[in-house]
């Protein structure tokens, strides 16, 4: 590592009442008719409603509000909000939602920022440069993406089953706002699955091509956090016990968002991508087997985040030339028992993926631009016996 830039911008809000925060950050961004995007399941969940209701009380207009957003965020609906934005005269965005809300916000936002009409043009980290500054807050609802602090945005073109990256600075917002009030009905599974994307984005930042410094502290503070909480969070659940899972998610975001991520994140693109397997899910599937593939080029890093998975007993009990190995089986056992309190399937055949996939996906997984990143070189034929391992 000879050179690297690492940068958030991001203000983060949390704790009592940060929240009620929201309408001070608008004034101070300069927003006073921000188009609201949310998803129908955070809608559903009364969740958006406390939004709206802040927002009400503080005299601020909520009548633009769009909740149609896929599970996956998508071209067109990313081209049709921004031509909502523009007619209805907004001048700011708040969005309230996962991974997908906040990818699709990030290249709505873009694409107005860059006086463009259509995220397809975006492509390609070359062509944006700084833009109009549009305000735009991110109220993240699950404990996972991180994506509330990175300046990354995947969004899918489902014409070709395909998840593109956006990275650039130009996609960091303004704001996040961490309230444990905004996760505090999301389901078991959606913890585990988000959670468990989060452990993934720390540990293949902190065992990246990419890693520096910083971003390494950033992602143990994540490992450490998660590897604490999460079994607490999904048995008997605190409001600390979600705030640390909260934070955890925020800070892997920062350090994957600078160090970036690898094989496991180019393999669970492309499982999204051709069979719609869910992005945290895959995460879980994918992470041992990933592990045990780029082990001779990791044994270091993997020794190291031993100690702040297993702690300062497991580490030290545990032989200095053991404890890579030793790592991937406690993630083994720390994800059995995920699967078993959060009910989510560590197998791809339960996410509709076959052997007939399998050429599709690793042919994705090789033109994901998470690869590069990954310190081992990966081929084809590693692909394809990384999945069949994992089916
Ligand atoms: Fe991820």
């Amino acid at each position: 590592m000879k050179y690297f830039e690492f940068i958030n911008s991001v203000k983060i809000c949390s704790g009592e009442n940060a929240l009620e925060n929201i309408a001070y950050e608008l004034d101070f961004l300069g927003c006073t008719h921000p188009l609201i995007l949310s998803d129908n399941g955070v809608k559903g969940a009364g969740v958006l409603d406390k939004v709206l209701s802040i927002l009400k009380a503080n005299d601020l207009p909520t009548d633009t509000v769009f909740t149609d957003i896929p599970a996956d965020s998508d071209v067109s609906v990313i081209n049709n909000i921004v031509e909502l934005y523009r007619s209805s005269k907004c001048d700011g965005i708040i969005a309230c939602g996962g991974g997908s809300v906040i990818d699709t916000a990030k290249g709505v936002r873009l694409v107005l920022s860059q006086k463009g009409k259509d995220i397809l043009n975006l492509m390609g980290n070359e062509l944006i440069k700084k833009g109009e500054s549009i305000p735009f807050i991110v109220l993240p609802t699950t404990c996972g993406t991180g994506s509330e602090c990175t300046a990354v945005a995947v969004i899918k073109n489902h014409e070709t089953g395909v998840k593109m990256e956006y990275i650039s600075s130009e996609l960091l917002p303004n704001t996040a706002i961490i309230d444990v009030r905004l996760t505090e009905t999301l389901p078991k599974k959606l913890i585990a699955s988000s959670a468990m994307d989060a452990l993934v984005h720390s540990i293949e930042s902190y065992s990246s091509a990419q890693k520096n410094p910083i971003s390494d502290a950033y992602a143990l503070t994540a490992m450490r956090l998660i590897a604490t909480n999460l079994p607490l969070t999904l048995t008997s659940p605190t409001k600390e016990s979600r705030q640390n899972l909260a934070f955890a998610s925020t800070l892997a975001g920062i350090a994957f968002s600078n160090a970036m991520v690898g094989v496991v994140h180019a393999i669970g693109h492309a499982c999204g991508g051709e069979c719609g397997v869910p992005h945290g899910n895959a995460m879980a599937v994918l992470l041992p087997e990933c592990m045990r593939f780029n082990l001779d080029v990791n044994e270091n890093e993997y020794a190291e985040i031993l100690l702040y998975l297993a702690g300062a007993e497991g580490f030290a009990n545990t032989p200095k030339n053991e404890r890579a190995k030793k790592c991937i089986e406690w993630i083994e056992s720390f994800e059995n028992q995920i699967s078993s309190l959060s009910g989510i399937s560590l197998h791809l055949k339960d996410y509709r993926v076959t052997e007939n996939n399998l050429e599709n996906i690793a042919k994705k997984a090789l033109n994901d631009g998470a690869v590069i990143a990954n310190k081992k070189t990966v081929t084809h034929d590693d692909v394809k016996n990384i999945l069949k391992k994992c089916l």
